[in-house]
């Protein structure tokens, strides 16, 4: 026969074990509806796809020249025959988005609006730019110069 210490122990043991059971569950749920919201918040980025694209031949771009093309979404990029070899770079500026241009005398892709010098690789050398400028892998085969686009 159970005194009534031992009824009120027992009875505070199943509220103590309903608690847990409660917390546990709420916690679950939480957890569960807190991934959703993050999944939500923070969408899964694009990966984005690059194509390996015929834009020229060695012999149509001598030493220091270059000419300016659009990509596969419409972007303008330079590619030039630099010292340190073929480089395409974006051409819009990563400070307020002007055009750059490559200045051969020089070997410094330019930005006329503040001043902004970048190196070959699109390296911020001077000027206001926080960023480099936008750079596109090069690929040499026989004498086709490729260049890696996104694809539209
Ligand atoms: S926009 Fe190019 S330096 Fe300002």
């Amino acid at each position: 026969m159970e005194n009534n210490n031992e009824k009120v122990a027992s009875k505070s043991k199943r509220k103590i074990i309903a608690f847990i059971a409660m917390a546990g569950g709420l916690a679950i749920s939480h957890g569960f509806f807190g991934g959703y919201v993050v999944r939500y918040l923070l969408p899964k980025k694009k990966k984005i796809k690059l194509r390996q694209t015929l834009i020229s031949n060695v012999k149509k771009l001598p030493t220091g020249q270059s000419f300016v093309f659009k990509d596969l979404r419409g972007s303008s990029i330079i590619l030039a025959n630099t010292p340190d070899g073929f480089k395409a770079i974006s051409t819009t500026c990563t400070h307020l988005g002007c055009q750059v241009r490559w200045e051969s005398a020089k070997s410094v892709f330019v930005c006329p609006c503040h001043n902004a010098y970048f190196d070959t690789d699109g390296n911020v050398m001077t000027g206001p730019a926080p960023k480099p400028l936008e750079q596109f892998e090069v690929i040499l085969e026989d004498e086709n110069i490729f260049v890696m686009l996104k694809e539209a």
